[in-house]
């Protein structure tokens, strides 16, 4: 890439002049870089008109995890819970990001109990008391993705499970606290980490959250179980999921060979996921997607 003028115009299409707009955060960028850090390119960070689309199809997302959560109960199949997100994404003008994205063959992934995610709808699969269920929709709209999950529990839940599933929920706080212009991804795995661990609860390390918005899935990476001062530099503008996978067990995890989809614990105990998309603002964080 051609190095950019201080007259010349911004390379995020503000129509502004370099050395008025992205000039002084490139060069805090380069810093870190030549520290050794690992730093976002100008594909990882999106522009004002291009968040604002990421919001508006983040509102459809929300819509649709709302309808789900009223109308989710013991006794419905997770295929109904794939039917309602469908029809719902498609009444409100969406698409349904997860059918055929590389063969998935559903609209939305309902990942039961032991299951730690992509679990597929299916007919056979029926809630029942004591249950605990993560659905996660991902939405395509106007062009623009994005992509959260909640936990849902029924009835007599385990206290032990319930426990799970909430402090999987405050690993997403925790993890947003440090969400903020020039922390690392790292600083955000570890407040992530340290407080399942402190419940004695393992993180999932193959799976983690990803850039988003104008792809399902883009780069970085997001680990939740690397280092504080570690991973890619947080700049605004970056966009990307904080969706960490808890189990109550080891964080051993397999892929089932009939589907070559669905995760499972290999230990068999229960796993939690709450998923949120999130922007990096210029002084801290936007949740898109609560
Ligand atoms: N929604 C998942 C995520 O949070 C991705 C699912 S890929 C699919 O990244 F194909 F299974 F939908
Ligand atoms: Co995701």
């Amino acid at each position: 890439m051609k190095k950019l003028g201080r007259n010349d115009l911004c390379w995020c299409q503000s129509g502004r002049k370099y050395k008025t707009c992205h000039m002084a955060m490139d060069e805090k960028i380069e810093q870190y870089s030549l520290q050794g850090h690992i730093v976002p390119n100008h594909d990882m960070i999106k522009t004002p008109e291009q968040i604002q689309g990421i919001r508006e199809s983040s509102k459809i997302n929300i819509a649709i995890l709302d309808y789900v959560a009223e109308h989710i109960k013991v006794g419905m199949s997770t295929e109904e819970i794939n039917q309602m997100v469908h029809q719902k994404t498609v009444e409100m003008g969406g698409i349904p990001a997860p059918l055929g994205y590389q063969g998935f063959p559903k609209s939305v992934c309902t990942s039961l109990n032991n299951q730690v995610c992509h679990g597929i709808p299916s007919e056979k699969d029926i809630l029942k008391d004591g249950d605990i269920v993560n659905v996660d929709v991902s939405t395509i709209y106007n062009g623009y993705f994005s992509d959260s999950s909640r936990m849902f529990m029924f009835g007599n839940v385990a206290p032990e499970t319930k426990k799970l599933v909430e402090v999987a929920r405050e690993c997403i706080d925790i993890g947003l606290e440090q969400v903020k212009p020039w922390n690392f991804l790292g600083d955000m795995a570890q407040a992530i980490n340290d407080h399942a661990k402190a419940h004695g609860y393992s993180i999932v390390r193959e799976i983690g959250g990803h850039g988003v918005g104008l792809e399902f899935h883009e780069e970085p990476f997001v680990s939740y179980v690397t280092p504080k001062g570690t991973e890619m530099l947080m700049v605004p503008g970056m966009v990307f999921t904080i969706e960490p996978m808890v189990n109550m067990g080891k964080a051993d995890i397999y892929i089932d060979e009939e589907t070559d989809w669905i995760v499972f614990t290999d230990d068999g105990l229960p796993s939690a996921q709450w998923e949120v998309t999130v922007a990096v603002t210029e002084d801290g964080y936007e949740i898109l997607t609560w």
